[in-house]
């Protein structure tokens, strides 16, 4: 019996040896596609191979993509955990041609690799095709040998595949094992079809059309192969299992989350481990290619992934964070053939822990109220959406957390209810996701990279250059010339101009030709290497075909080459320093500055901050060469170079090395390697001195560094310098004695405050003079001080009455303090003895009241209160008085 490792290579080879290219499963984050949310099928890496848009030095290809389907079109998270083969994550195992053999090789190579190499037997196996398909039915009866009622003809969508609402689709033929007469279910097309027993395992699309629009199909250019298996249903087809869940993939996965929660995988805690085994392995992945739980977008479709498994452990009774725990198991099964799972092992393990930490503290509450909520519902109600939407906005549980929590007492939750609350609360609607953006869509540059090709870069060795213009665009339009004044985008056929990626921010200069100049205030990369030179024609008129001179502002590339290097520093000493979860989440190379955003969980203290500075620095002042090498990408990141996560790299990549380790186990060796295609300093030394101006944070778990190098760095530290100069003038003492100056001067401001206020207390209850005490009169019997106040603060009231309570032994004080904009506050004291005749707080309302104020509060023995009217202070004292006198 073949584990699953063992079955994705078999097909991977048996494609190779059929002459197709393995091509490596791309990012969950699809690159090419604005309207997609995640790579949901192995076709998507391809898309525009099959539009024509693309070409690939390859015309057949063999994947084992890495899919999620949680959000969109395909998407299975409501079943996950309680039927056989819902997942949010899978490994679609697919082969492709782009326009060389369709469908008569298709089928043939499909029904070789089953019934050969995987040895599965003839008898279980039938197919379908589009109702419209002789061509279809007819090859799969020649090659395969199928009678006629097992090649069986479906009308309906089942047998026309689409990628989405729009691109490449087809019809289809799939291919379904029979697992035997003990499961019910009958074969595609028959009443009881969706029993169990026959089980889709492959999917052939032959992709001929392309919708465009949704009213529009049109024929794609050369007919082509898109299949796609389920590599979890063949493992289980071949595992001799009905059941995805049973794999032994996904055993060990269960095994893990049984042993680390002490309860076995049965009954109702079945559902539970795997609804853990399948979200661990979307969370998981989705981590490593660059997603963050976030409430917006894509982070928030792996925060509500997350925390749907997050309730399951709280139903397993797990009373520590759990998924984390699991993790190391994952990386053992998937590791090898996804290294990007081990490269991102301490993000995945801090961001889960970290969600799971934070949700915990809600998770509880949130759960008392549902259970009240529903405490008398039953079989087939409803839960109104407020609550479903307070059980969102304030304990964190997203829609389908509740409606999973609900589900097994069949409770339904009013999503329209749900939606209104949300829509009540945010008037301001909020932007929805809609797409990266990804310029790369923009049609225009597909045919000017057609036209013209990539741009040959430049830019490493030199900041100018000659060239010819290839492109002219304007308005998204091609043309041919642009007069003065106008704004113009401009390919040349190679330029020194960087393009902005990776952060690092595009060159500005001029391109100048005969009669003609223009100012480029921006530079950047579109599709597949076609460089944009933006600006405007500032004299003459450019026109195409023509020669030539490109010069790049060498003062600003020069700031940004050593912010650029400085980066690469920083990165390195955080690492060294808060360790190797930090992994980069964006930066920004300007001329001016440079961001530094990363993966971190909490604030980064001022004496971590010293030690990150000094450790940059150290290299800095090493002045070592920095050096550029082009490699493999799988020998770079074996060498170590950090690769950005998600992030497409060629076949050969330049990694960038900076300086030499002083310390630890990498010690003499480079101490910053990376995978980067920026302009960097020739020798540390350039960067001249970094400095951190700030750190923050930017989003849960994700922190932010900014800095300055270089010129930069000296005029902020010398502004520094000036403040302190000037401070050290003002308190006439010497820049290095201020410090101890201010200290002193706090202490004593601090002591005269303190005296200020005991002066005050005195002249409040004595008149000023410290022989003087406060004047006690005696009301109906009872001792009582009653007095207006000024000059005190209202919060220095109770310790006047505290005073004047024992001056007057037993009785009644009252205070009445007016501010300087006139308002009064009033305390009332009652000494001990007299709390059972007297209570403070409903003289103080007296008071209160006669201040033109309402209320107060207190303890019998003390209370206080406000009132508006200043004015009225000594009539308040006369009404506490006639209150004693009854
Ligand atoms: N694109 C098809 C699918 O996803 C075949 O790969 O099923």
């Amino acid at each position: 019996m073949s584990g699953v490792n063992e079955i994705r290579s078999t097909f991977l080879n048996y494609f190779k040896k059929n002459g197709h290219e393995i091509v490596a499963s791309s990012p969950l984050v699809p690159r090419n596609d604005p309207t997609l949310m995640f790579t949901n099928a192995g076709m998507v890496q391809f898309k525009n191979v099959f539009t024509g848009i693309e070409q690939r030095p390859y015309n057949r290809a063999t994947t084992s993509q890495k899919c999620v389907r949680a959000g969109g079109k395909h998407n299975d998270l409501d079943n996950v955990g309680y039927t056989a083969r819902h997942h949010t994550f899978f490994e679609m195992l697919g082969n492709f041609s782009f326009g060389d053999y369709f469908k008569e090789e298709a089928i043939a190579l499909a029904w070789n690799l089953i019934t050969k190499e995987f040895g599965l037997p003839k008898d279980k196996l039938t197919v379908t095709v589009y109702h419209t398909d002789d061509a279809a039915a007819g090859f799969w009866k020649k090659i395969a040998g199928l009678p006629e009622d097992r090649i069986i003809r479906i009308a309906t969508s089942d047998n026309f595949w689409a990628m989405g609402d729009t691109g490449p689709c087809g019809p289809c033929s799939e291919i379904f094992y029979d697992h035997g007469e003990s499961i019910w279910g009958g074969p595609p097309g028959s009443p009881d079809e969706d029993g169990d027993r026959f089980i889709e395992i492959w999917n052939l699309v032959f992709m001929q059309f392309e919708q465009v629009t949704k009213e529009e199909r049109i024929d794609l250019p050369r007919p082509s192969i898109d299949t796609g298996m389920g590599l979890e249903r063949l493992a289980a087809v071949l595992q001799g299992k009905h059941d995805n869940y049973d794999i032994d993939l996904f055993q060990t996965l269960i095994h893990a989350s049984e042993e680390a929660t002490g309860v076995k995988a049965e009954g109702k805690f079945r559902a539970s481990h795997r609804v853990i085994a399948d979200h661990l392995r979307s969370s998981s992945f989705l981590i490593a290619d660059g997603v963050l739980p976030s409430n917006e977008g894509r982070g928030y479709v792996l925060r509500r992934i997350m925390r749907r498994a997050m309730r399951h452990a709280q139903l397993l009774g797990a009373r520590d964070p759990l998924m984390w725990r699991l993790l190391p198991a994952l990386v053992r099964e998937m590791g090898q053939a996804y290294p990007e799972l081990i490269r991102a092992e301490s993000l995945i393990s801090e961001t889960l822990k970290l969600e799971e930490t934070r949700f915990r503290k809600t998770l509880e509450r949130g759960l008392g109220l549902l259970g009240e909520a529903t405490e008398k519902m039953g079989d087939g109600d409803s839960l109104d959406g407020e609550t479903a939407f307070k059980l969102y906005d304030t304990f964190g549980f997203p829609l389908d957390l509740t409606q999973d929590a609900l589900r097994q007492r069949n409770i339904s939750v009013d999503t329209e209810g749900f939606a209104a609350a949300m829509e009540r609360q945010k008037a301001e609607a909020r932007a929805h996701w809609s797409g990266s953006g990804d310029a790369a869509t923009e049609t225009i540059w597909f045919s000017v990279r057609d036209k013209v090709g990539a741009t040959e870069f430049l830019g490493y060795e030199t900041e100018k250059a000659e060239g010819v213009i290839t492109a002219i665009v304007q308005n998204g339009a091609l043309v041919q010339s642009a007069g003065e004044g106008e704004a113009v985008s401009i390919v040349v056929n190679q330029t020194p101009f960087y393009a902005e990626s990776g952060g690092q921010q595009g060159d500005t200069g001029t391109i100048s030709g005969d009669g003609f100049t223009v100012t480029v205030t921006d530079t950047q990369k579109k599709n597949d290497g076609v460089f944009v030179h933006i600006g405007k024609v500032s004299k003459g008129t450019v026109k195409i075909d023509a020669a030539v001179e490109l010069v790049v502002d060498s003062v600003r590339r020069t700031r940004i080459r050593s912010n650029h290097s400085a980066t690469h520093l920083l990165h390195e000493a955080l690492r060294e320093t808060l360790g190797t979860h930090v992994a980069q989440k964006g930066s920004l190379v300007a001329p001016d500055r440079l961001r530094f955003d990363f993966s971190h969980p909490k604030p980064i203290s001022d004496k971590e901050l010293a030690v990150i500075e000094d450790l940059a620095n150290e290299i800095v002042l090493q002045n070592a060469p920095v050096t550029t090498r082009l490699m493999a990408v799988d020998d770079a990141i074996a060498e170590g170079a950090m690769a950005l996560f998600g992030e497409k790299y060629g076949d050969e990549v330049r990694v960038v090395s900076v300086g030499t380790a002083l310390h630890g186990d990498k010690a003499g060796k480079s101490y910053s390697t990376e995978l980067c295609g920026g302009t960097h300093v020739r020798a540390t030394g350039d960067i001249g001195l970094i400095r951190v101006v700030s750190e923050g944070a930017v989003a849960a778990g994700v922190r932010r560094l900014e800095a300055l190098t270089g010129e930069a760095a000296r005029r902020y530290l010398e502004e520094q310098d000036e403040r302190v100069k000037a401070i050290a003038g003002v308190l006439k003492s010497s820049p290095a004695d201020a410090l101890s100056r201010v200290t002193a001067l706090m202490d004593e401001r601090r002591k005269l405050e303190r005296e200020l206020t005991e002066a005050r207390k005195q002249l409040a209850l004595g008149g000023g003079s410290a022989s003087g005490g406060a004047q006690s009169e005696t009301v109906n019997g009872v001792g009582f001080i009653g007095k207006v106040v000024s000059g005190v603060n209202p919060r220095d009231l109770k310790p006047l009455a505290d005073d004047a309570k024992k001056t007057v032994g037993s009785g009644v004080v009252t205070f009445i303090g007016v501010s300087e904009d006139g308002k009064a506050s009033a305390v009332v004291g009652v000494t001990d003895d007299l709390v059972g005749k007297f209570s403070a707080v409903d003289l103080v309302r007296v008071a209160s009241a006669a201040l033109g104020g309402a209320g107060g509060g207190g303890r019998p023995d003390m209370a206080q209160a406000g009132g508006p009217d200043g004015s009225k202070a000594e009539a308040a004292v006369s009404a506490v008085r006639e209150a004693l006198a009854g």
